[in-house]
């Protein structure tokens, strides 16, 4: 296995960026077996596990978690929760970077930075909606559209983006998978709308942002993080806003109500 690594990592780097990727996507699903995803929430059983209070259901603190401070920023979600995936997490900060590094605007490394948060704290399907619903009401509006349709967008070739369908897309789903008649209609919709350009920003920077080898610190966007995200006094989940218990669901994802 260290073996088949090393080939591949020495032929990598004599690969061009676009190819490069394609193959670092496809290596990082070999070795997975499970073929059907549960999604993150409800993978840990709550009842009579060790470090838990015997015979009772989980309600409040998980303490096989990391603890979040009483009023949370969207700094400690990703400190404390999205960190927990690390491929995940990494794959966001690098999305970021990347844009960041091409000088791009702060609400394009924003979108980057946040377009995954649904698939590594909340739910993997339809990911882009979820997490889109997640931060609606702390990013100016072009953030969470760009969020939303990424999902959509990159089941779909864009030659003036300079981006084409991922190969690995055709590996994992089969090479007839069609994507949905909802998807098609939602990629026909954006291409209509003034965020378009932002959306596929995300897209083009998502299809490059899978390098195992390149660690991003979270630090690098904490001024970001505070700036561009409008984080709520009472913290996040107990402001009332229509997203607020996504992101309690978030702080305690094993309470059993
Ligand atoms: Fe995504
Ligand atoms: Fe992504």
């Amino acid at each position: 296995m260290l073996r088949q690594a090393r080939t591949a990592a020495a032929q990598l780097r004599t690969t061009a960026p676009r190819e490069k990727a394609a193959q670092l996507e496809t290596l990082m699903l070999e070795g997975h077996t499970v073929q059907v995803q549960p999604p993150w929430l409800g993978n840990v059983t709550t009842y009579n596990q060790r470090g838990l209070p015997s015979g009772r259901f989980l309600m409040g603190d998980d303490p096989r978690l990391p603890s979040m401070p009483d009023k949370p920023r969207l700094y400690d979600f990703y400190a404390q929760r999205v960190a927990l995936n690390h491929t995940g997490f990494q794959h966001m900060l690098q999305s970021a970077a990347l844009a960041q590094d091409k000088g791009l605007a702060d609400n394009v490394v924003l979108a980057c930075l946040l377009h995954d948060i649904s698939v590594t704290s909340l739910i993997r399907t339809d990911h882009g909606y979820w997490g889109a619903q997640l931060i609606e009401p702390y990013v100016d509006a072009e953030v969470t559209q760009a969020v939303r349709y990424h999902q959509a967008l990159r089941y779909f070739a864009e030659p003036e983006f300079d981006y084409d369908y991922p190969a690995f897309y055709g590996e994992v789903f089969g090479e007839s998978y069609e994507p949905a008649p909802y998807l098609v209609e939602a990629r026909d919709f954006a291409r209509t709308q003034p965020w378009y350009g932002l959306a596929m920003q995300v897209v083009v920077n998502d299809f490059y942002a899978f390098d195992p080898n390149r660690v991003i610190e979270l630090e690098r966007f904490e001024l970001l993080m505070r700036t561009a995200f409008r984080n709520p006094p009472e913290g996040l989940g107990f402001d009332k806003s229509p997203s607020s218990h996504m992101w309690r669901t978030i702080i305690w994802p094993n309470n059993f109500l």
